[in-house]
């Protein structure tokens, strides 16, 4: 069936606007006189969307007017071709999150597939700047348990590495090679997002788990930023003349019982007290072992996340800083306003 799309012109094309990191982009590109079109699928909800926007805009209603949602798939062509119609910018955020070996498949076809799909297409429809929201998992790690990474890190395939590392990794080379090809493009390679969102799915689950009282900790660490820096260092990335760069978005580092706890004391919950080595997982993702664990559900835990658990890994944010002059939301701040969001939402009558 065809996609029936307004006869405004968008000027702005989203993915993933449904989620966490899509719906702060949406939101902190609404309420600018900006045209956007956003791809949505069917099924997909929308009320974590409207909950953003209405944190963040005086009159929600308002800047919720600027977006177009169109129902589609990443996978069509025809509704791709008619949805890049006149498009100027393209932030491309969706991509499926799974560690369950059972999707594999979906992954790829989902994050490589229409990924390549979408900017193969932006470049023959004329898009004039593509902006790939990629992820830490695709940046090049050290050998061993610890050390530094910045964007030039090279990349190693290893097979302790992740379906979905390896999808996003894949996703972005071809990325890089439509690029090449003369489409305008910025890749942001964010790190575990902490902000309000859906707190079923992606990070935020990270702040139901310990609400739901996680017990355990492992003695890895990791690199943490603020969804609202995400969507900023997207929107600053795309409007300013960069091209052909990758960039870490990353607010700090900090081992993850520091992380667990600063968010058990903002829920005013237990700490988390069992250290246990090697298998909480290098991404938040690693949280849907978590949710399993506490549903009762069979456990998610892959060879990739054993392996990623204890990993002391350090990501430098000194490009963004430079190159954008851009500061970054203290993560103390941030896990305080995302556990404030959550407690509002949990107690909140509706
Ligand atoms: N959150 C993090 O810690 C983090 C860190 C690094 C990178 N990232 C990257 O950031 C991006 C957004 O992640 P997120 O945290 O916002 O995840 P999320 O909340 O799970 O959102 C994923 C989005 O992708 C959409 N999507 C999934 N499959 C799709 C398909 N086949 N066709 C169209 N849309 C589809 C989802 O739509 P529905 O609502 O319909 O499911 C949703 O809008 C991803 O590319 C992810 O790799 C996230």
């Amino acid at each position: 069936m065809d996609q029936a799309f307004s006869p405004k012109q968008a000027s702005v094309f989203v993915t993933g606007g449904s989620g966490l990191v899509g719906a702060h982009l949406l939101s902190d590109l609404a309420g600018k006189g900006k045209k956007i079109r956003a791809l949505k699928r069917k099924h997909s909800d929308l009320s974590t969307v409207k909950k953003v926007f209405g944190y963040y805009h005086k009159d929600p209603e308002q800047a919720w007017a600027d977006v177009e949602w169109v129902d589609g798939n990443l996978n069509s062509p025809d509704f791709l071709r008619k949805a890049l119609r006149g498009v100027e910018v393209v932030y491309h955020s969706a991509a499926m999150v799974s560690f369950d070996p059972k999707d594999r498949l979906k992954l790829f076809d989902i994050n490589v597939g229409g990924t390549d799909l979408i900017a193969s297409l932006s470049l023959r429809g004329g898009v004039r700047k593509f902006c790939f929201v990629s992820s830490s998992a695709s940046l090049g790690k050290p050998e061993g348990v610890s050390g530094y990474i910045n964007e030039d890190t090279p990349w190693v395939t290893t097979d302790d590495l992740s379906d979905y590392a390896v999808s996003k990794y894949e996703a972005e080379q071809r990325v890089w090679q439509i690029a090449g090809q003369g489409l305008e493009t910025v890749v942001i390679n964010p790190v575990i997002v902490i902000g309000p969102g859906d707190w079923s799915r992606s990070s935020s689950r990270l702040i139901q788990a310990v609400w739901n009282g996680f017990p355990f900790y492992s003695s890895g660490s990791n690199a943490f930023v603020d969804v609202r820096d995400v969507a900023k260092a997207a929107v600053s990335l795309t409007e300013s003349h960069i091209h052909g760069e990758r960039f870490i978005v990353s607010a700090e580092n900090l081992p993850y019982k520091r992380l667990f706890d600063l968010i058990a004391d903002n829920l005013n919950r237990r700490r988390p007290a069992i250290k246990v080595p090697g298998f909480m997982g290098e991404f938040a993702w690693r949280a849907d072992w978590v949710a399993s664990k506490l549903s009762g559900k069979p456990p998610q835990i892959t060879k990739a996340t054993v392996a990623s658990a204890a990993k002391q890994y350090h990501f430098s944010n000194e490009k963004i800083r430079s190159q954008l002059n851009m500061d970054f939301i203290p993560l103390e701040r941030s896990i305080e306003e995302t556990c404030r969001r959550f407690l509002e939402d949990r107690y909140s009558p509706s």
